[in-house]
């Protein structure tokens, strides 16, 4: 796959977010699943956030990792859109974002934020933002 956007990340830049992800993904609280999951973002000027999975007992009142790391961001007045997520779970395929966070990442990704994903043994796979999630429901519907 041709990725248009994979520049907008400096190959440094890029190590820092896998470097973290990894690091955030060893804080997941994930007694029920025993996967953990580490987000990493990239704000527009260059800052990163972090987030990692912190299941419930309740289970449906599980946090993912993503939307984890979306909302630390938003609440320290982070720079939107974002220029990219990683995402790194301990299973042994990679795994997209849910459709949940999916949703909640459209709101803060332009088509061509670069989504990468990896799994536990760090192999990595680089998305666009729209082809994980084409058509999305995103802000711009609700301009008038
Ligand atoms: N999980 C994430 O953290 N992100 C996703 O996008 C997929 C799923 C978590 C939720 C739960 O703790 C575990 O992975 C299994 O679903």
């Amino acid at each position: 796959m041709k990725l248009k956007n994979k520049k907008s990340v400096s190959a440094a830049t890029f190590m820092k977010l896998k470097k973290q992800a990894f690091a955030v993904r060893k804080k997941a609280h994930a007694p029920y699943s025993g996967f953990q999951v580490g987000a990493s973002i990239l704000t527009q000027d260059d800052k990163i956030f972090t987030g990692c999975n912190v299941e419930n007992a309740s289970y449906g009142a599980t946090i993912c990792a993503e939307r984890g790391a979306v909302l630390k961001a938003v609440s320290e007045g982070a720079k939107m859109p974002l220029k990219a997520v990683y995402v790194m779970n301990s299973s042994p395929k990679a795994w997209p974002p849910c459709g949940m966070c999916l949703q909640v990442l459209s709101e803060f990704c332009t088509s061509t934020t670069l989504i990468t994903i990896s799994n536990k043994d760090k192999l990595e796979k680089m998305y666009c933002f729209s082809d994980l999630l084409p058509e999305s429901f995103d802000p711009q519907f609700l301009k008038s």
